[in-house]
């Protein structure tokens, strides 16, 4: 078992973090279907960095990094475990990778979101305009072990919350971890190299050299199109 660079591995093992993403979620959380899943990756491939623990060909899990904020915080995302490997510290040392990678990137917080979409945790159904930080201070898991508990454990604590953000009484829950904590946590004495079994990645390529497949970039360029009108009819509707 060991880590790798998605970016250098096979079409196949690309093909596998797809099909992780559709299979190995909690509905709703997820993605729908292979087109969107296959988008993601090679978005997330093309804007940052992702990770893979493979073994023989099979892939247990990956991680993705996003830059945001000129690249002073990078975005855990998406992290999934296959269901058959999980509790066996796949996750934790993905998470391990990856706070190196984003350090390594420049990275000065780690930052992760983690939807409370289906009602796990005492921060749905309440107010979280009322009395914010003592909510989160006293946040529960509400028995179905919400994913907020896996990434604490790892020394994530939550900075903030987006209410409302899956609908009414369904918030998003942001959490972060400083750089400097990573290098602590994850340095061993007299190394440099992180903990876990990264291994060298091969060539990473520049974003430059990136290309989006036709059917991502057409995605976009549709979404621009479908803003950029909406943007002339709404200016249109206001008499200028
Ligand atoms: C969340 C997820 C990535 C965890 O992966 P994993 O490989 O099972 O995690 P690990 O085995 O490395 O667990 C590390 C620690 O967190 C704990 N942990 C893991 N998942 C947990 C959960 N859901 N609730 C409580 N604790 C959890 C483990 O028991 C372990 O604790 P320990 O070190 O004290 O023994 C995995 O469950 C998953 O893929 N879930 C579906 C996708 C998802 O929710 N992704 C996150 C979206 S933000």
């Amino acid at each position: 078992m060991k880590i790798v660079d998605l970016s250098t591995q096979t079409p196949a093992i690309k093909e596998q973090a797809a099909i992780l993403l559709v299979e190995n979620f909690d509905k709703p959380t997820g993605w729908p279907n292979m087109e969107s899943a296959r988008k993601e990756v090679e978005q997330v491939l093309c804007d940052g960095f992702a990770l893979a623990m493979v073994a023989e060909e099979k892939l247990l899990g990956w991680i993705g990094g996003l830059p945001e904020y000129d690249g002073r915080v990078w975005e855990l995302h998406p992290l999934v475990v296959h269901r058959e490997h999980r509790r066996q510290g796949i996750g934790r040392q993905l998470v391990a990778a990856f706070e190196v990678e984003a350090a390594r990137r420049g990275a000065l917080t780690v930052t992760v979101s983690t939807d409370d979409d289906s009602g796990w945790t005492s921060l749905s159904g309440v107010d979280l305009y009322q009395d914010l930080p003592r909510q989160i201070a006293e946040i529960r898991d509400l028995g179905y072990e919400h994913p907020f508990l896996f990434y604490q454990k790892l020394g994530f604590v939550i900075t903030g919350v987006m209410p409302d953000a899956n609908g009414p009484g369904l918030p998003d829950i942001y959490m972060s971890k400083s750089t400097r904590a990573i290098s602590r946590d994850h340095q061993p004495a007299g190394g440099s190299q992180p903990a876990g079994d990264l291994q060298p990645t091969g060539e990473r390529q520049p974003p430059e050299d990136c290309q989006l497949s036709p059917a991502v970039e057409k995605d976009i360029l549709g979404g621009l199109a479908a803003f950029q009108e909406e943007v002339g009819r709404l200016k249109g509707a206001g008499g200028g």
